[in-house]
């Protein structure tokens, strides 16, 4: 590549155009059957994904969003009821315990590796604490060996945002087979990365799945009779089918990006810049490649001005952002959050980078620091 060439942040095109053909052959069947909904390839994704993830359960809806907010409503969870989690995440995660009518409560991050200080849950939990739910950000496996201890003294619920990070594991197990449910989000840019929207929820418990199915399709109890008000959030035949096509390769899509993470590492080691930890009690995916430094900024505009792309995940916490001001929290609150937030910066990752991208950002940022 030569050095005028720009470095994307994600580069997705070479993979569609592998599993054209295939998908497409898939996309053609499904239109000659004429089952759009609910159809053959819903099952056989929903059948493989669980497996692969070993769960029972595994149930596609419309987006990640939707897999947070079916998750709670199944579980119960409703006005008055306050649910711990991260304000160091994609909106979406606070979005749905909002929509639900709960309550975020918010507990700072771990600096090192951006996601909940399991430590500092306990200090958080009241009356009317209902769940927790932590999110495996940038491909990182939260620490839910001590959640889930936390979980079972308190007798919460457990919630994984998984959005990020299909494939992460907790010692042998993957995220989203931990807790109560697991919440995946197939939007293009994760792991595991539809052509549209698309979500999934993965559990063991079978009642619990029962609710999951039924809220996903109207609360329908059988055609046209319901017995509630629920959502129309499916997973649709045409997105579940490229997932499985995509699920054969996840495992080589994970080490692309790992390799890539590896030589990012060894590049960056000797730059004053702090690098994603890595934790010692799972295996991170690497979604992203968020590094932390204070000048943030330089940096990024010497990205640019060599035509590389990056992104600032996230610039506000969400504890301090207006739609959660009626929280009463205030700056100063959860310090490390803030500090990252001024700190973090996102730098191309995706499986197919090559090792010259790799080191042209690496040199783009030695001429900063
Ligand atoms: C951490 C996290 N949670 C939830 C979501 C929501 O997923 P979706 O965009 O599929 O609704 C996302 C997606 O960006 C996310 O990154």
């Amino acid at each position: 590549m030569s050095a005028l060439q720009p470095v994307p942040f994600l580069q997705l095109s070479d993979e569609y155009e592998a599993l054209e053909a295939e998908w497409f052959a898939a996309i053609r069947e499904s239109g000659h059957s004429g089952r759009f909904i609910l159809g053959p390839h819903v099952q056989a994704f929903e059948h493989d994904a669980a497996a692969v993830l070993g769960t029972k359960h595994a149930i596609g809806v419309a987006n990640g969003t939707d897999a947070l907010v079916l998750s709670l409503r199944a579980l119960g969870i409703g006005p008055g009821d306050e649910v711990i989690t991260t304000p160091y995440t994609f909106f979406a995660t606070v979005e749905a315990i909002l929509q639900v009518g709960a309550t975020p409560v918010f507990v700072d991050i771990q600096p090192g590796s951006f996601v909940i200080d399991a430590a500092q849950i306990p200090d958080r939990i009241t009356s009317r604490t209902r769940a927790i739910l932590p999110v495996h950000l940038f491909g990182c496996p939260a620490d839910m060996g001590a959640i889930m201890g936390i979980a079972h003294d308190h007798d919460l619920r457990v919630i994984e945002d998984a959005a990020q990070a299909f494939g992460a594991k907790v010692a042998d197990k993957s995220v989203g087979s931990i807790g109560d449910a697991g919440c995946f989000s197939f939007y293009p840019t994760k792991v595991l990365g539809c052509y549209g929207d698309g979500g999934m929820v993965t559990m063991d418990n079978e009642a619990l799945a029962g609710r999951i199915r039924h809220l996903r399709n109207h609360c329908a109890t059988e055609p046209f009779i319901h017995d509630g008000a629920g959502y129309n959030s499916r997973l649709d035949e045409i997105q579940a089918a490229l997932l499985s096509i995509k699920l054969r390769n996840v495992d080589e899509a994970i080490a692309g990006s790992r390799r890539v993470a590896d030589t990012y590492d060894e590049l960056l080691s000797a730059v004053d810049v702090v690098r994603p930890a890595r934790p010692r009690y799972g295996e991170h995916v690497f979604n992203l490649y968020t590094i932390r430094t204070a000048w943030r900024d330089a940096v990024r505009k010497a990205l640019t001005d060599n035509g590389i792309a990056s992104s600032v995940c996230y610039p506000k916490p969400l504890h301090l952002q207006e739609v959660c001001r009626s929280l009463g929290y205030a700056a100063g609150d959860l310090p490390v959050a803030e500090q990252l937030a001024t700190e973090a910066l996102s730098l191309p990752i995706f499986p197919g980078m090559t090792e010259a991208q790799i080191e042209r950002v690496c040199r783009a940022i030695r001429q900063v620091l």
